[in-house]
């Protein structure tokens, strides 16, 4: 770990002084990620908790003497993935005796001891509250001081949310954590179960992270939170207080936030966001999850669809040139083919330029779980692709207007192989243009050549 990286460490989340600091010495940590942007967060403060006890991370899974699965719940799929995934190692293993393997995350959290029964490849197991313990967790693990695997997935409900922003390599862009877990128990959904209640951080240490992100060179911070318009500071100071202050009071040049929930993203924030919109970008991400509000009452969401209509032509209002994307599932139980059409037509109706769209997983301990008249996998499916079937044909059509514009694009990497830059618009379209590696971190204005949903091609404006 370099010296700037430590400067940004508190004694506060330095693993506990008991622990032998050379346990990592010697050995490799190789961190498998899946699932949102709060596991890749996750994953890299795992990172920079076990370089502080000399782990190294490596780059391949044959160099590493310690292998962790964080790991997503989500959907049924992401938690097959682990499985097969573990049984995969089984080779390393046989290679390597010393080999140990961890799952951590939201897979972690709701699996608990069952992980361990059923793949007995597995030496330890870590919830989502456990992550500061981890160096901790290798520690026992290591030295055997328990002749058992270590299972340690308690969550710590009245243990106030004090972490720091750990980034090992923060780049042009980087995420914020601002809250953690969600009490709004949408009926699908499994994040209050793996993710325990909501708590959000205290402004001051937020503030300090984003002052010490913007030293290190970052231009971008994304705030970060499963539910962030119900962030609560001190005395009322709520999402939108902070999103003004860390855009009046820090140097970061772009600044965005996800993810929203409609019922709580309210005219006070809208204004915010339009009177800073010189850093607070106009990409509204705004889950609607159904058309149709038979079904959005029976996901438990807290808003009918015209509910949500009403809100994003308040935003179009307030917010010049905002431009949506959302969250959608097909296929809650009891849905109908008009039920869906609804959410169809909601696609068209509002013209979202990027949807993020699942079929309906049942999930452990959910409501919705236990309701009756599951759909078919089939059915889904074809709702599914129906969906994106009209999405696509609108969304091409509606991102034609941007051929020809020049539009600013905050550059992130040159691409590996073809000398391409990449870099985002504040709208969040990935636009792709050729220039020098010297332009990474400048905001540069870019004619687009070619429009594609969510892809565009350009090239240098000249000034
Ligand atoms: N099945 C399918 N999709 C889900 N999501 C959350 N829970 C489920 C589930 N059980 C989707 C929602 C959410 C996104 C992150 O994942 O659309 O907004
Ligand atoms: Fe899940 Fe709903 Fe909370 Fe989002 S708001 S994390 S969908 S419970």
């Amino acid at each position: 770990m370099t010296q700037r990286e430590t400067e940004n460490l508190t004694p506060e989340m330095t693993p506990k002084s008991a622990m032998n600091h050379d346990i990592g010495k010697g050995r490799g940590v190789y961190i498998s990620t899946y699932g949102c942007q709060m596991n890749v967060n996750d994953s890299e403060r795992m990172y920079s908790l076990l370089e502080m006890v000399n782990f190294a991370p490596v780059s391949t899974l044959e160099e590493a003497s310690i292998i962790i699965i964080n790991s997503c719940s989500i959907r049924e799929k992401a938690v097959h993935k682990v499985y097969s995934e573990v049984g995969t190692f089984q080779k390393l293993k046989k290679k390597n005796p010393e080999l140990l393997i961890g799952v951590g995350g939201c897979v972690g959290q709701q699996e608990k001891e069952k992980l361990m029964k059923n793949h007995p490849l597995i030496d330890f197991v870590f919830g989502t509250d456990a992550i500061d313990e981890l160096p901790e967790i290798l520690n026992k693990v290591l030295t055997k001081t328990t002749k058992d695997k270590v299972v340690s997935a308690q969550f710590k409900h009245k243990q106030p949310y004090h972490v720091d922003t750990l980034v090992r390599n923060p780049g042009v862009s980087t995420f914020v954590n601002i809250t953690k877990g969600c009490d709004n128990f949408c009926s699908f959904c499994v994040v209050p179960f793996t993710r325990g209640r909501e708590k959000s951080r205290p402004v001051s240490h937020i503030m300090t992270d984003i002052h010490t992100l913007v030293a290190r060179g970052v231009k971008e911070v994304t705030l970060l939170g499963q539910n962030v318009n119900s962030y609560e500071g001190d005395a009322g100071f709520d999402f939108a207080d902070l999103l003004k202050k860390v855009a009046v009071e820090t140097g970061v040049e772009r600044l965005r936030y996800t993810t929203s929930h409609p019922k709580d993203f309210n005219e006070k924030l809208m204004h915010v966001i339009r009177d800073h919109q010189d850093k607070i970008c106009e990409y509204v991400h705004l889950p609607f999850q159904s058309g149709n509000t038979r079904i959005l009452e029976k996901m438990n969401r807290g808003y009918t669809r015209e509910e949500y209509v009403e809100k994003i032509n308040l935003i179009k209002k307030l917010i010049p040139g905002a431009v949506f994307s959302t969250d959608i599932i097909v296929g809650f139980p009891g849905e109908t083919e008009a039920e869906f059409q609804d959410t169809v037509s909601l696609v068209e109706e509002i013209g979202f330029e990027t949807i993020f769209a699942f079929k309906y997983s049942p999930r452990p301990n959910t409501k919705a779980a236990l309701m009756p008249d599951h759909l078919e996998e089939s059915v889904k499916s074809e709702r599914l692709n129906r969906l994106f079937d009209v999405h696509e044909k609108m969304a091409f059509e509606r991102v034609k207007i941007y051929e020809g514009q020049t539009l600013q694009v905050l550059v992130e990497k040159l691409e590996s192989g073809g000398g391409k830059l990449s870099g985002r618009t504040p709208t969040n379209k990935i636009v792709y243009f050729e220039g020098p590696g010297s332009l990474i971190g400048q905001t540069v204005p870019v004619k687009i050549t070619r429009a594609m949903p969510s892809v565009f091609r350009g090239e240098v404006a000249i000034q």
